[in-house]
This record gives C-alpha cells, sequence and structure tokens, in this order.
C-alpha cells in the first residue's frame, strides 16, 4: 500500500491540512502568507498526494515542486519553521491518521520544514499579495 493511503488518504489529509491552515492563519507567522488560503491549502494537499505516492495533483498543476526555490521570496528563519512545524504537529495530534504512521509523516515534514530555512533571522516582510 502506498503511504498515501496507509495515512487515511483524501479522507484524512483534507480535513488534516483544512485545520493546519486554520492553526497557521492564528500564528506568529500568519504574516507570511497570503490572507485568503484556500489556493496554499489546495497546493499543500496537492504535494502531499503525489509526495507520499496518491494521485499525482501537484505538478501536472504546478510544475517541478523546487520547494526551497519557491520558498525563498519568503525570509523563513528557525523560529518561523518551529512555528510552521508546531501548527503540523498540532493538526496531525487532531486528525484521523492512523498513530502509528504518524511519527514518520512528521519526521519527513521537520526534515523538509529545516530544508526551508533561508534567512538567519525572519525581516517580517509580508506576503506580496
Ligand atoms: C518552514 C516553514 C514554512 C513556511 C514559513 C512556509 C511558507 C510558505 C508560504 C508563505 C508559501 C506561499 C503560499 C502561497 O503563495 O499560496 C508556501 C507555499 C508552499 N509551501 Fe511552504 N512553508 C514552510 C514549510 C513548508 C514545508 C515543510 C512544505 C512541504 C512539506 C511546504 C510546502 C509548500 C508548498 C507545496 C507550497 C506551494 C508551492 C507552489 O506551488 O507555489 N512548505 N509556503
Amino acid at each position: 500500500m502506498k503511504p498515501w493511503d496507509a495515512f487515511g488518504g483524501d479522507a484524512v489529509f483534507r480535513p488534516l491540512l483544512h485545520d493546519f491552515y486554520a492553526r497557521i492563519k492564528c500564528s506568529s507567522i500568519a504574516y507570511l502568507f497570503p490572507p485568503e488560503l484556500i489556493e496554499t491549502e489546495e497546493k499543500q494537499f496537492a504535494f502531499q498526494s503525489e509526495f507520499w505516492g496518491g494521485p499525482e495533483r501537484y505538478s501536472p498543476w504546478r510544475g517541478h515542486p523546487r520547494l526551497r526555490a519557491r520558498h525563498m521570496p519568503f525570509a523563513i528563519d528557525q523560529a518561523a519553521a518551529d512555528v510552521w512545524m508546531s501548527c503540523m504537529q498540532e493538526a496531525v495530534a487532531h486528525s484521523a491518521m492512523p498513530t502509528e504512521y504518524r511519527e514518520t509523516f512528521l519526521q519527513r515534514m521537520r526534515l523538509t520544514a529545516q530544508a526551508m530555512i533561508n534567512r538567519s533571522v525572519a525581516d517580517g516582510v509580508q506576503h506580496p499579495f
């Protein structure tokens, strides 16, 4: 079975990512994101689906992920990555993802979040849109 299906597929990730962005919106890094998070949520859903072996929803729509490059316009320091990660941890904790897979998922998110750090100190510049 593909990880996407083992984790619970669309039925788990839709509400999980909705909850995640609701948490982001209330967090100290909300200023980095566009005020309307519907499309951001959709991109994240498409990315996770493709990444974990589910339907290929991201690259036909957005092309190669180039995640680090795509995050470069946003000043992400260690503190921002930690806030992102705690929102994700909370969302997973409140989700229906089977408990035995949660750490596998979170470990990968932790590695990716660390890789997105692109400034030693965030400059507080807001999302341009
Ligand atoms: C480390 C903390 C992170 C911050 C502060 C952050 C912030 C952002 C921001 C501001 C955007 C632009 C939103 C938009 O224009 O709709 C974005 C896009 C995105 N992020 Fe992150 N992100 C982080 C980590 C991650 C991680 C760990 C992943 C994947 C596991 C990820 C996946 C994505 C994806 C797929 C997009 C959409 C890219 C596109 O197609 O344009 N991000 N992120």
